[in-house]
C-alpha cells in the first residue's frame, strides 16, 4: 500500500463526500483506476527541509526553475557539502531513498564509501593486536573511497531533468564566494582543531592564521570550487578520473594513506531494493544493508507488535521499547555487514517468528541486562555529525537523503589542491570484535574491514505511509539515528506533526554499552524512577541528539509541511 493506499484514502474521502463515483472505481487489482477526466492526486505544494537555509533555498530554486525532487536533491546535497562541511560533502558518502511518482517505484541509491583495495583486516591494530588510537578517526587512513559525488551524478543522470552543471551552480557559488561560519560548524571545528592543524590544505581554509575563525567569518573554498567545476563539466569522470583523482590520490599517499587511482576509477554506486516493513497500518520504506537501519527498525516493529496498546502505554511501553532496541542492536553487532561480502540472514532477522521467540524471554517489569544476552563483550567511548534532508515535489516525487563524512569534519584531512574534506567512514567498520567505535558500537566479523567493502551504517532515510499520508524522515546522530527515526515513526503513527517529530525529546539504547542514554526532558522524574526500579541504567546526555529534517504530506487536507530540528540551524520550507 503506498500510492495506492494513500490515494485510496484520499479518494475515498473525496468520493464519499461528493458521492460521485462508486468504491469499485478506486479498488483496482494492481493500482488505481482513474475516471478519464480525473488528474492524478498530487501534493498542493513542494517541501524541502535541510540542515542549512542556503541548501533549502538551493532546492527551492531548482524546483521553481521546473526541476523535480531529484534535481533539487542534487542541489541540496551539493550545497550542504559546501556550507555544512562538518557534516557531509564531496569526500563523503550516503544514501538516497527515492519515490518516483510516475512509475510508482521506490529506489535506493547506495553511495556509501568503500574500503580501498589495499585495506586489510587488521590495518587498525598494532603488532599486539590492539587498536591504534585515532587511526580510524583522523588523517587519510581513516577515509573510505568517497561515494557522494558519484551518487549526485547518478541521481542527476538517471532521475533528474536538468544539467548537472546547473544543479551544482549554487554549491560552486558558495564555495567561491564563501559562507559565514555558523555556530554549529564552529563547535565541530573547535573539537577537531588539533587534527585539522595536521592537514595544511584544510588549515589554510578553516584555521586562517592558524586560529579558529569567529562565528560569522566568511570561509571561502576556491580549491573546492575548482573541483566542483570539473565535476560539473565532466560528470563522474571529473572527480573519479583525471586531475581531481590525481590530486586526491597524491595527497592521500603523501600523508601516509593507501588510495590508488584504480580505487577511484572503480567506485560505483549500487542501486538496492529498499527494505519495506509495516507496523499497525503504517508502511515503512527504508534503508537496506549496508545500512543497519531497516533491519533494526523491522525488528523493533515486529517486537512491539506482539504487545497490546495497553502494554505499550506509559512507562511499561518505554521499558518494552528499550528492550526491543537492546535486542535489535545486539543482532546489529553480531550479524550485520555488507551483503556483497558476507552472508546476513536478513529474512530470518526481520521475520515475525524470530522476534516472537525473542519476546518470550522479556519481562514486562524487569530490564534484561545486555550481558545476559548471548553476544559481544562490553568495552567502553563518543562522537557526532552528518546531515539529512527531505524533499517532496508537486508531482509527488520524494527524496529522503542522509549523507555524511562521519564524525565532525570527517578525517579532518584535505588532499592539497582539492578542497575536499575526506570522510572517516572506516571507523564504521568493526576493526576488532568487541572494540567500540566512535559511536560506541561494537561489531563482529560480518562488519570487519576488507578491500572494496562498505562499512555498516546506521543512516536511515525513511518514508512512512499511512492513511494520514506520507512522512519523509531522517537525521544524523550515528548509532542513535535508527532509534530517532523509530520514535518519530511511532509518534507519526499516533498523530504527531512534522514539527512534533523534529522537536520530540529522544532516548536510545544500543545493547552495548548497557544504558539508556537520553536528552533532558525525554523522561519525567517518575519515569526515571520507575525505569531504574526495573533495572535500567539511565544516563542523561549533556548534548542534544540529532538534527532531524522532516517533510509531511497530509493527504486529507492536501497539506505539505516541512520542519527542521530546533537543535540545529536548518530550515524547512514549502513552495
Ligand atoms: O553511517 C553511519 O552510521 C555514520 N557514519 C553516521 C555518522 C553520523 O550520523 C554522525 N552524526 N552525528
Amino acid at each position: 500500500m503506498h500510492r495506492f493506499a494513500i490515494m485510496s484514502a484520499v479518494l475515498l474521502r473525496r468520493f464519499t463526500r461528493t458521492a460521485v463515483v462508486s468504491l469499485a472505481l478506486v479498488v483496482g487489482a494492481c493500482g488505481l483506476v482513474f475516471p478519464d477526466n480525473m488528474q492524478r492526486f498530487t501534493p498542493a505544494k513542494a517541501g524541502v527541509a535541510s540542515a542549512d537555509p542556503r541548501a533549502t533555498q538551493a532546492g527551492l530554486d531548482v524546483l521553481a526553475a521546473g526541476g523535480n525532487a531529484f534535481d533539487a536533491a542534487v542541489a541540496v546535497a551539493a550545497t550542504l557539502g559546501v556550507v555544512e562541511p562538518s557534516s557531509s560533502g564531496f569526500g563523503g558518502g550516503g544514501f538516497f531513498l527515492l519515490y518516483e511518482a510516475d512509475s510508482d517505484r521506490y529506489r535506493f541509491i547506495d553511495a556509501r564509501e568503500t574500503a580501498p583495495a589495499a585495506a586489510t583486516h587488521d590495518m587498525y591494530l598494532d603488532a599486539d593486536g590492539n587498536p591504534v588510537k585515532g587511526l580510524t578517526v583522523s588523517g587519510p587512513l581513516a577515509a573510505g573511497i568517497p561515494g557522494e559525488p558519484a551518487g549526485m551524478v547518478y541521481l542527476a543522470e538517471n532521475f533528474g531533468t536538468k544539467p548537472l552543471a546547473e544543479l551544482l551552480a549554487p554549491a560552486i557559488y558558495h564555495a567561491e564566494n564563501g559562507f559565514p561560519m555558523s555556530r554549529r560548524a564552529l563547535l565541530g571545528l573547535r573539537f577537531r582543531k588539533n587534527s585539522v592543524k595536521q592537514s595544511p590544505a584544510m588549515a589554510d581554509v578553516f584555521l586562517p592564521g592558524g586560529e579558529l575563525p569567529a562565528e560569522g567569518d566568511v570561509i571561502r573554498q576556491p580549491d573546492l570550487a575548482a573541483t566542483l567545476r570539473r565535476l560539473a563539466a565532466q560528470g563522474a569522470d571529473g572527480y573519479y578520473k583525471g586531475e581531481t583523482a590525481r590530486l586526491l590520490v597524491d595527497g592521500v599517499r603523501a600523508a601516509g594513506g593507501i588510495w590508488t587511482l584504480d580505487d577511484l576509477a572503480n567506485y560505483t554506486v549500487v542501486e538496492r531494493d529498499p527494505l519495506v516493513t509495516s507496523y499497525r497500518g503504517m508502511k515503512v520504506v527504508t534503508a537496506p544493508l549496508p545500512s543497519s537501519g531497516g533491519i533494526v527498525l523491522a525488528q523493533v516493529f515486529n517486537f512491539l507488535d506482539g504487545y497490546s496498546d495497553e502494554q505499550l502505554a506509559g512507562v511499561q511501553g518505554q521499558h518494552l521499547l528499550i528492550e526491543a532496541m537492546r535486542r535489535a542492536y545486539r543482532d546489529r553487532a553480531l550479524y550485520l555487514g555488507d551483503t556483497d561480502f558476507v552472508d546476513v540472514p536478513v529474512q530470518r532477522l526481520i521475520s515475525r517468528d524470530y522476534m516472537d521467540a525473542q519476546r518470550a524471554d522479556v519481562s514486562l517489569t524487569r530490564a534484561t541486562p545486555s550481558s545476559a544476552l548471548e553476544g559481544i563483550p562490553d568495552d567502553g567511548s563518543s562522537g557526532d555529525q552528518t546531515t539529512h534532508f527531505s524533499i517532496i515535489d508537486t508531482d509527488g516525487n520524494r527524496v529522503a537523503a542522509t549523507i555524511t563524512v562521519n564524525t565532525w569534519y570527517g578525517a579532518a584531512f584535505v588532499p592539497p589542491g582539492t578542497g575536499v574534506i575526506l570522510n572517516n567512514e572506516m571507523d564504521d567498520f568493526s576493526i576488532k570484535p568487541g572494540v567500540p567505535n566512535e559511536f560506541e558500537l561494537v561489531g563482529a566479523e560480518a562488519n570487519s574491514v576488507a578491500p572494496g567493502k562498505r562499512p555498516l551504517s546506521s543512516m536511515s532515510p525513511t518514508f512512512l505511509e499511512s492513511d494520514r499520508g506520507v512522512a519523509i524522515v531522517g537525521t544524523p546522530g550515528g548509532s542513535r539515528i535508527i532509534t530517532m527515526v523509530l520514535r518519530s515513526a511511532l509518534a507519526w503513527l499516533n498523530g504527531a506533526t512534522a514539527e512534533d517529530m523534529v522537536s520530540m525529546k529522544r532516548f536510545h539504547h544500543q545493547y552495548l554499552p548497557d544504558r539508556v542514554s537520553y536528552e533532558a526532558g525525554a523522561f519525567t522524574a517518575a519515569d526515571i524512577a520507575a525505569l531504574q526500579a526495573m533495572g535500567h541504567n539511565l544516563k542523561e546526555e549533556p548534548r542534544p541528539f540529532g538534527n532531524m529534517n522532516v517533510v509531511t504530506w497530509d493527504t486529507s487536507a492536501n497539506r505539505v509541511t516541512s520542519a527542521s530540528d530546533p537543535r540545529g540551524e536548518g530550515e524547512g520550507r514549502v513552495y
